[in-house]
């Protein structure tokens, strides 16, 4: 993956292919698409029923013969097809009728720090299903940072933690580079499936997907550490409708396994760094971005595990995609670093 802002300015749409969600920016208009990476697929037929929010509704709520599927796993296309047909829907018609006129229609997309090459070719191959010809790909950790409005381009260390659904990436950038990065496979389902798991084996409570995040605020807020809290759920023997009372820092311990990874993860990219970047780091502190960093609290539990100042981006869920529009746009001016000439 390389960064040419020349090549990025040429493109007019951006897109974020990630787990949980889909996102897709155009040129001088903003942010298009932002909806579920889900597709509801009759089983018997083949045919797609229903994309994004729609499909997210039918999620658990299907007849045997309509499955609700996820093309995208963990930033990489696991169905290229499925993924292809899910983004043609989402994108309005009106905007891709547009682009059929343009034969040298270009198109940016952020990919995970380590995307493999087939992993690349198939972001390639599913933006190729909106008629682009020409994909540049840019690494989802500067396409963060620089949607965040960290000064990447500066000679400076910045250190962005992109907590998504499925990964979390973490870097330390340095003029415009990553100077050294991770990613875990560790975000917010993570997180989620932990609490789901506490529910179900220390109050034999099964949640409904929706019930989770009413939840997260009452759960995570440092404030309500040792209080309690009620959560409705499912019996798991009976199968009727259930209150329980749940403890809220037994919930943090039980969500302590996926937080050590993303921990872990920072840890890792801080040993890796030249120490002048490090003294950096502790003056300006870590950007945190991604859908999880809404997690209330996440941030002050990365602040007490690292000692260093945490900020939650503005608007941390898009920032990746927001970012890749800055750069197409042109609003990033590189630093110049040419050779000097005496
Ligand atoms: N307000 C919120 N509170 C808590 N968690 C949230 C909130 N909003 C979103 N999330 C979590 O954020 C995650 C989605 O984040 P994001 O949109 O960055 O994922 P993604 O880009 O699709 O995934 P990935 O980058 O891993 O491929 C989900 O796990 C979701 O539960
Ligand atoms: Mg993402």
């Amino acid at each position: 993956m390389t960064l040419c802002l020349d090549q990025l300015n040429r493109c007019t749409v951006a897109v974020d292919l990630g787990a949980a969600r889909t996102r897709v920016y155009l040129k001088d208009t903003g942010l298009v698409v932002d909806e579920p990476s889900l597709a509801a697929v009759n089983t018997r037929t083949g045919s797609l029923i229903a994309v994004g929010e729609m499909a997210g509704g039918m999620a658990g709520r299907t007849p045997g013969h309509i499955r609700v599927v996820r093309p995208i796993s963990g930033g990489t296309v696991v169905d290229i097809d499925m993924a292809q047909r899910m983004l043609r829907f989402l994108v309005d018609d009106k905007i891709r009728r547009a682009w059929r006129r343009k034969p040298m229609l270009r198109a940016a997309v952020c990919l995970p720090h380590d995307a493999e090459p087939i992993a690349q070719r198939a972001a390639v191959e599913v933006l190729g299903a909106l008629g682009a010809r020409k994909v540049e790909m840019v690494d989802t950790l500067i396409a963060a940072a620089v949607g965040c409005g960290l000064p990447v381009e500066q000679p400076e260390a910045t250190m962005i933690v992109v907590c998504g659904a499925a990964s979390t990436q973490v870097a330390v950038l340095s003029l415009g580079s990553i100077v050294a990065a991770e990613k875990v496979q560790v975000g917010g389902d993570a997180i989620d499936y932990a609490v789901v798991q506490h529910l179900r084996s220390e109050h034999e409570l099964m949640l409904a997907s929706k019930g989770l995040h009413p939840l997260h605020l009452a759960l995570f807020d440092p404030m309500r550490i040792g209080t309690e809290t009620e959560v409705r759920g499912r019996d798991v023997a009976t199968g009727l409708s259930r209150t329980v009372l749940v403890n809220t820092a037994h919930v943090r311990e039980a969500i302590h396994t996926p937080l050590t990874g993303v921990l872990d993860a920072i840890g890792r990219v801080l040993r890796e760094c030249p120490p002048d970047l490090v003294a950096d780091l502790a003056d300006r502190g870590v950007m945190l971005a991604g859908g999880s960093a809404m997690l209330p609290g996440l941030d002050t539990m990365i602040e007490q595990a690292t000692g260093m100042v945490v900020r939650v981006a503005d608007n941390p869920d898009t920032c990746s995609v927001v970012g890749l529009g800055a750069m197409m746009e042109g609003r990033i001016r590189p630093m110049k670093l040419d050779p000097m000439v005496s």
